[in-house]
């Protein structure tokens, strides 16, 4: 399953084949030339917060190391990329002045993508909100909307003239309550109705962001990135089917359901009645989006149990799991593919985020990731499937390039296809990135050979 050779021809002709990568996960330069605060830099130097106690001070350096990253990429035959810009690299009190040095820092990135060849998809929202709005409130102020607006509204302007693939938010949901409820991401706060009402002005916010982007750039295409995975129930028990409509509540369709013009889910609005009176608000809403960019890593068990949701996740007896502890379950990612495609329809998706952690070792120089390689032709056939099946599937984009700061795991956990020595910045492509370039380039050499079904996905 993982020869290149036979999987190319399942995926359409124009298929982008791409890395995603986030900011704060490999820029480093927190202080460099102007920029200001994250919630980030004020997070990782919570006492505890980081299981290494790292920063994500230097992280890749990709600040100072960007060019040789883009080399990076040509090499491997990528033909798009997923970076996300830093909100307070280019205004570094969220709102007001724009920093210049922040800004050219984009500009000069935006190029060099571009004279190689690379399709640049930019994320606006990749977790690191200035600390100065922080300090106004945060995600849990409705300020934050139009701040968002105005934050987008420069960076269209800016790189618009270029760049035309955007996504406003990366994962809302995490977004949320991981950083809201749960309290393991920046801000750190622990409060159900936060995390709901958070959530709200995301989804306002995205509203809020895509007119402004297609006011600056009639030609932008937009869309947002989600964190999205079946939800499962633990038995056949009436109860934990049920459980499992809620989680998929929570995770999926409160979001979902209103960028796609249906207003939140009335079963999750009674739900979060004791949290939340705000819905109303995104009645007449719809995301518009141009596509729809999903990401997928594992699917939920559930059944039923405590907290508001009264739903526990499970792990399933002899389940195979990567090194971060997540369950690999390809053939779920087939099934929210279809399913995404017969809900809701999008115009188009991407496969804005897949990848898996492992234990990577450096022996004779090089790093032999047999795990990985599975992990990514299992997860590309499963996506295979899915267009053939009649899914809108456009694009790939592995988490990630090379190894970096994994959030609360700091560097401690690998999703490169690439190799970080962080003491000296050395990179090293990993066998699962000689695997992916051999993928491009049979792909680049097996349009010829594609099959009626992949042939009729291409037309539709
Ligand atoms: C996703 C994040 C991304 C990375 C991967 C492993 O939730 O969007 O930044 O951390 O998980």
């Amino acid at each position: 399953m993982s020869d290149p050779a036979a999987l190319a021809p399942r995926l359409p002709a124009g298929f982008l084949f791409g890395t995603a990568t986030a900011a704060y996960q490999i820029e480093g330069g927190h202080d460099a030339d102007g920029k200001g605060p994250s919630i980030w830099d004020t997070f990782s130097r919570v006492p505890g917060a980081i299981a290494t106690g790292e920063t994500g001070d230097t992280a890749c350096d990709h600040y100072h190391r960007w060019r040789e990253d883009v080399k990076l990429m040509a090499s491997l035959g990528c033909n798009a990329y997923r970076l996300s810009v830093s909100w307070p690299r280019v205004l570094p009190n969220g709102i007001g002045r724009p920093n210049d040095r922040g800004l050219a820092f984009y500009d000069r990135l935006v190029d060099e993508l571009l004279a190689n060849g690379i399709r640049p998809f930019v994320t606006l929202y990749h977790w690191d909100l200035p600390q100065a709005l922080q300090e106004r409130g945060g995600w849990a102020s409705p300020l934050v909307v139009p701040a968002f607006s105005l934050y987008a509204g420069l960076i269209a302007a800016a790189l618009g003239d270029r760049v035309k693939d955007w996504m406003t938010l990366n994962e809302p949901e995490v977004v949320a309550f991981a950083g809201h409820y749960v309290g393991v991401h920046a801000p750190g706060i622990r409060d159900f109705k936060t995390a709901v009402g958070v959530s709200h002005h995301l989804l306002l916010a995205h509203r809020a962001a895509a007119k402004t982007i297609r006011a600056a750039r009639p030609d932008a295409r937009v869309g947002i990135a989600l964190n999205l995975s079946p939800c499962d129930p633990a038995s056949d028990a009436a109860a934990d089917a049920d459980a499992a409509v809620r989680m998929d509540g929570y995770l999926n369709r409160w979001f979902l359901d209103p960028l796609f013009g249906r207003g939140y889910p009335k079963d999750m609005l009674e739900l979060y009645r004791p949290y939340f009176d705000q819905g109303h608000e995104l009645d007449g809403y719809d995301g518009a989006l141009d596509f729809l960019g999903v990401n997928y890593y594992s699917r939920r068990i559930v059944r039923a149990g405590g907290g508001p949701l009264r739903a526990d996740r499970v792990d399933p007896e002899g389940a195979e799991h990567t090194a971060i502890g997540w369950e690999v379950h390809p053939a779920s990612f087939r099934k929210l593919l279809v399913r995404l495609q017969r809900d809701y329809a999008p115009r188009h998706m991407y496969v804005t985020e897949n990848g898996a952690a492992y234990d990577d070792v450096i022996v004779d120089d090089r790093v032999d990731d047999p795990a990985r390689v599975a992990f990514l032709a299992r997860h590309f056939d499963a996506a295979a499937t899915a267009v053939a099946e009649g899914v809108p599937l456009r694009g790939y984009f592995i988490w990630t390039l090379m190894d970096n700061f994994e959030w609360s795991h700091g560097t401690s956990k690998r999703f490169g296809i690439v190799h970080t020595d962080y003491p000296t910045q050395r990179r090293r492509v990993k066998a699962s990135g000689d695997w992916y370039r051999r993928l491009i380039a049979a792909h680049r050499g097996a349009r010829s050979t594609a099959s009626p079904s992949v042939r009729r996905a291409e037309r539709a």
